[in-house]
């Protein structure tokens, strides 16, 4: 949870606007973001790379809400999406298709029809059969598409392993032995422009060596690519610095940025990085009700009324969020009671869980702020259990955004219907 979450009087504010009153007034469970927590945490980055041409593409993935991209591209930012949705997104928010990189293994024709209409920045090709296709695509539409081909530098993030994506056997980017080979066969086709290499490592990296050790390798092929008469103009090296859930300390954007501006100071290449979660994940939180407490055997357990559909990361990764009251005193009357709860939510599947062995005081209708929560939130929710997804309310100091209204249970059955007759 970042600065501008804090407690004032006791009680949880974001931005000095109150979680009490937001709860009164738009319900539990609701998400709530930090306007003014994205943009610091977007110009550390933009800031960090002063002096070296570059662009931070956020990475839509993290957190694709409109009221959020609108916020980056007010900015000016760039961005990073992974399909023709996410493009959507960005033109839908105001963003620039011209900063826009299209990443992903699965590019399908349609997608790369629409990203070449709507003139993106390029696209980060994963395989020679997506090369030709895109080739195909772009000859096909008169248009020619840039190239940045994403390779894998066979390094180890340390992360964990569903979001680790830099080993040799993973199912992303081309091996970087093979990228010189393609790189030729690119630049004889018709349709492409050669502009620059990505890779990605991982996700929620605490450590800095292993995306140096990638740079370092990304730099070598640059080398080994213009000997062969190839000139690549960027660097993209990906997203994944990571964020404190617990008690990690990750490498400040300041930190990234001088050992990676030291490695390409002396060279005309630009950088393009695709942080999400560094720039969403500390600026939103995920506010939830008590709705029961209980005891089976020696487990105590806090019923909420958020879940593993609006929060799945602890479900999916044993990811920790810190759990903390809203109010950090019991309302006059209430008496709470000290445990190790294992705060639940009302789905049916014991992987429904936000947190395990949480040491809290507690009464039901207590509430509660899941932290860290702005990125990988929201946007993994599903209707699981018939569960209309919360609200999205991004506060900015001036006032609250209902930037994603409450889904409604008539929502969730509006594209389907019943057997005929
Ligand atoms: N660029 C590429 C090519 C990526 O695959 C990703 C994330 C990013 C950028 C942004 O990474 P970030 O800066 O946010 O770490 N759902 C998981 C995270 C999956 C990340 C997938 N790729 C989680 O909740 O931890």
């Amino acid at each position: 949870m970042n600065d501008e979450f804090d407690y004032r009087g006791g009680v949880l504010h974001a931005e000095g606007v109150s979680l009490e009153a937001l709860a009164a007034e738009h319900g539990t469970p609701s998400y709530v973001y930090s306007r003014a927590s994205i943009e610091r945490a977007w110009r550390g980055f933009d800031s960090a790379l002063a002096g070296q041409p570059h662009l931070v593409c956020y990475a839509v993935k993290a957190n694709g809400n409109l009221a959020v991209l609108d916020v980056l591209a007010r900015l000016g930012s760039g961005f990073d999406i992974v399909s023709a949705g996410e493009l959507e997104r960005v033109i839908a928010a105001g963003g620039d298709p011209g900063k826009t990189v299209f990443a992903g293994v699965g590019k399908s024709r349609a997608e790369m029809e629409r990203a070449l209409a709507a003139g993106v920045r390029g696209f980060n090709v994963e395989s020679p059969a997506e090369l030709e296709r895109l080739a195909a695509v772009a000859t096909a539409t008169g248009t020619t598409a840039r190239v940045s081909l994403r390779v894998n530098p066979d390094v180890d993030a340390r992360t964990h392993p569903y979001i680790s994506t830099g080993l040799r056997d993973n199912k992303f980017g081309i091996p970087i032995d093979e990228a010189p080979a393609l790189y030729e066969v690119a630049s004889r086709m018709g349709g492409l422009e050669v502009a620059g290499v990505d890779c990605h490592i991982g996700s929620q990296l605490t450590d800095i060596a292993p995306l140096l050790a990638a740079m370092d390798r990304v730099l070598a092929l640059v080398d080994t690519v213009a000997a062969a008469g190839i000139r690549l103009h960027h660097v993209n090296l990906g997203g994944g610095m990571g964020v404190r859930y617990r008690d990690e300390s990750p490498p400040e954007p300041r930190r990234y940025a001088r050992e990676i501006l030291d490695r390409v100071a002396s060279r005309d290449l630009e950088l393009l990085l695709e942080p999400g979660r560094a720039v969403v994940a500390g600026a939103g939180v995920l506010l939830t009700r008590v709705e029961y407490l209980k005891r089976n055997g020696d487990r105590h357990f806090a019923v909420v009324d958020a879940a593993m559909n609006d929060l799945l990361r602890p479900a999916l990764y044993s990811a920790w969020h810190d759990i903390v009251p809203v109010s950090l005193a019991a309302p006059t009357g209430v008496v709470r009671a000290e445990a190790e709860y294992d705060v639940v939510g009302p789905v049916c599947e014991s992987s429904d869980f936000l947190g395990k062995g949480r040491r809290l005081a507690l009464a039901a209708g207590d509430l509660l702020a899941v932290c860290t929560a702005g990125a990988y939130g929201a946007v993994m929710g599903s209707n699981y259990n018939a569960r209309p997804r919360p609200p999205e309310l991004l506060v900015d100091g001036t006032g609250t955004l209902v930037a994603r209204r409450r889904e409604t249970v008539a929502d969730l059955f509006r594209l389907e219907r019943r057997l005929p007759g």
